[in-house]
């Protein structure tokens, strides 16, 4: 019997060390290409999770909706079809209401405000809320940034210039509200189609982060760019939950450390790329217009209302009085 209890004790000593040992590629799926904001983030994730195994655990990014349109790959990671993926936040709204707070309008005035936000409990409080309700765990809150509108109409110089435009929207009720409600004829659409539809003309207008309008080259069927910045976009680097729990501790411990040392790289390169994308835009042809945003302010303050207890009036409130704290 002692014999017994010392092999058995000795082979699940054995099983441990093997599974910390485990060498393992991951898969990660990632809407934009392999230059831009979100690859940055990804890449260094990757280069961190290598370094800090010693080479046992490896990325293999999957770029431009490889894997599926960003809702199939928040199900995929869920059922363990997908190992990772970076995401906007603009489907996740649908597997429950706390991330509608991202499709609101103006909650956020600036990239502190939003990033201090997401660095406190209540990012920690979304992050479970959405492990819940489908089965991914975030790993680091990287961003995709704040949001802007472009068309192929004509320049928005003030808000009635936004009536009648055909407007894609992402796959959310709120911002079908909001685009609405600046006087668009708004509907939704998955984002793998949204190019081809500015193409054909099935739509006129977009909204999307400057790095992302520069990424997927929206300045060959967008010519005017409006500096609306009504909604900042996370873009959460997710994981499987199940697959992370079947990870050893160590290894948690390890793709936990290499999200936290790829965060603040990630969120430099979207604000130094949002900087620089924006006169590159104008010297590829397109007009930026600055119009003033008090009336858009105005004209959508009917679907924060509409909206909030539905996302949870508390972290609408917190969202909007979060004071970042001063160094
Ligand atoms: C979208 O507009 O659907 C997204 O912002 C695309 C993205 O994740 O970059």
């Amino acid at each position: 019997m002692k014999h017994f209890v010392l092999t058995a004790t000795a082979t699940l000593l054995l099983g441990t060390a093997a599974m910390a040992q485990e060498t393992r590629t991951f898969d990660v799926s990632l809407p934009l290409g392999a230059e831009s904001h979100q690859a940055v983030g990804v890449l260094k994730f990757g280069e961190e999770l290598e370094r800090l195994s010693e080479g046992r655990l490896t990325i293999r990014p999957h770029y431009d909706n490889a894997l599926g349109a960003e809702r199939e790959v928040v199900e995929g990671m869920g059922f363990g079809l997908i190992d990772m993926g970076i995401t906007s936040t603009g489907p996740m709204g649908g597997f429950t209401p706390e991330f509608l707070l991202f499709d609101l309008p103006y909650i956020f005035s600036d990239h502190t405000h939003a990033q201090a936000f997401l660095d406190s409990e209540y990012g920690d409080q979304l992050a479970s809320a959405i492990e819940t309700a489908a089965g991914v765990k975030i790993l680091a809150w990287m961003e995709n940034g704040f949001r802007h509108e472009t068309n192929s109409v004509r320049p928005i110089n003030e808000i009635g210039d936004l009536k009648g435009i055909k407007h894609r929207t992402q796959e959310s009720s709120v911002q079908v509200d909001t685009w609405t409600a600046l006087g668009t004829n708004a509907s939704p659409m998955a984002w793998t189609e949204v190019f081809t539809a500015l193409q054909q003309g099935v739509m006129e207008s977009q909204e999307n982060p400057i790095p992302t309008i520069y990424d997927v080259r929206f300045y060959e069927v967008q010519d005017y760019l409006t500096i609306s910045q009504h909604v900042y976009s996370p873009a959460p680097l997710m994981i499987g939950a199940q697959l992370f729990g079947s990870l050893s501790e160590a290894d948690q411990a390890i793709m936990l450390e290499a999200a936290e040392l790829a965060l603040p790289v990630q969120r430099e390169a979207s604000l130094a790329l949002e900087e620089k994308y924006i006169d590159e835009l104008q010297e590829l042809g397109m007009e930026v217009t600055r119009p003033d945003l008090a009336p858009f302010r105005e004209a959508v303050a009917p679907v924060i209302d509409k909206w909030k207890d539905q996302v949870g009036a508390d972290l609408v409130d917190a969202a909007l009085n979060f004071e970042p704290a001063s160094n």
